[in-house]
């Protein structure tokens, strides 16, 4: 695929590591061999999936002479948090739309990213309520600040657009790239499904370079079917982008919504044991609102059989664990 046909900025440093779970595989029958792409080791403000889609959306940013970033996120946001991290490295300012999508749970004290927004230094956080028209607040703050004769540029929530989407297309190409030299076959992919960017990009990229690995979504608020529609519009639009010569259908989106709960960001019990599952069996810490849900699919598909006897399958683990820490009481038996 030719990436080199857009602005990228380099912050990666090298593939991330694609490891075994060698004791978590045998916790869970050792029939089925577990492996991990480890994305929450990205560079950037405590790592995570956002990074290799901003590559793209900051170059992109900077190639139309932006002086300024507008972005927007869930109060605790892992998106925010690292346009706010590579913003910083950018010397660009950082503004951050912040949705209260469960309301009553916003806190200016609270830990986390939130807690991380300011040690970064956001230059101005706006709190809006569930619902807001998030592009319509972007476009407002973007007005205010062209007022002040700045040139904002605006990247969507979750850095989700075909820009951004790349990201998770140059992905694929590294896991393929891994999976050679390690002489591994790799038949499943479960990746979170949240804005959509990790999903349709992964999606576009195995296409691209013919990976052939099926690639699951876990979703972490919407229902199946607007989930995957949102996915395979993203996907069309990216391998129109990238302009791959085969077609996005359907059948290559595929979502789960079982593991969603009463709905994004509420905790629920097989995020809590997937995520202690994963630190205890191989110290690898998740988070509560992506990566432990999506984990708590991969756990329930494991147990009940959804894969063939001896399948490995690999886990995309997309960072955020900072917001851990602002979920000690569900992990308090
Ligand atoms: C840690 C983490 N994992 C997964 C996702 C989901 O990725 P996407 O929004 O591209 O679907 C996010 C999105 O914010 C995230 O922060």
């Amino acid at each position: 695929m030719k990436f080199t046909q857009f602005p990228r900025r380099q912050y990666l440093k090298g593939n991330t590591p694609l490891e075994a779970m060698p004791r978590l595989s045998v916790a869970l029958g050792g029939d089925i061999n577990l492996f991990v792409k480890r994305d929450d080791l990205l560079p950037g403000a405590a790592g995570g999936n956002k990074t290799r889609k901003l590559e793209f959306c900051i170059a992109d940013a900077l190639a139309n002479n932006a002086d300024c970033i507008v972005t927007c996120g869930a109060i605790q946001s892992n998106h925010c948090r690292l346009t706010l991290s590579w913003s910083n490295v950018e010397q660009l300012d950082c503004h951050l739309i912040l949705e209260e999508r469960v309301s009553g749970t916003y806190d200016k004290n609270a830990s986390g990213n939130h807690f991380l927004y300011d040690v970064l230094g956001a230059k101005s956080k706006t709190i809006v309520d569930a619902g807001t028209d998030m592009v319509a607040a972007m476009e407002t703050k973007a007005s205010e600040l062209r007022a002040e004769g700045k040139s904002p540029y605006i990247i969507p929530g979750g850095a989700s657009n075909a820009i951004g989407a790349m990201g998770y297309a140059v992905c694929a190409e590294e896991i393929m790239g891994q999976l050679n030299e390690m002489q591994l076959n790799i038949e499943h992919l479960i990746v979170p499904s949240g804005s959509a960017g990790t999903h349709s990009g992964m999606v576009v990229g195995m296409l691209g370079c013919s990976g052939n690995v099926d690639i699951s979504g876990i979703n972490v608020s919407k229902k199946k079917q607007p989930q995957e529609a949102n996915v395979l519009k993203l996907a069309i639009e990216t391998a129109e982008k990238l302009e791959i010569h085969k077609e996005v259908t359907a059948n290559d989106i595929v979502c789960f919504d079982e593991y969603v709960g009463e709905g994004y960001s509420v905790a629920t019990d097989s995020m809590i044991e997937a995520v202690e599952m994963f630190a205890q069996h191989e110290s690898i810490l998740l988070d509560p609102v992506y990566s432990g849900k999506a984990a708590a699919g991969l756990i329930d598909l494991v147990r009940k059989g959804h894969f063939p006897s001896g399948s490995n399958v690999l886990f995309l683990h997309t960072g955020g664990s900072p917001v851990l820490f602002q979920y000690m009481d569900s992990f308090r038996h």
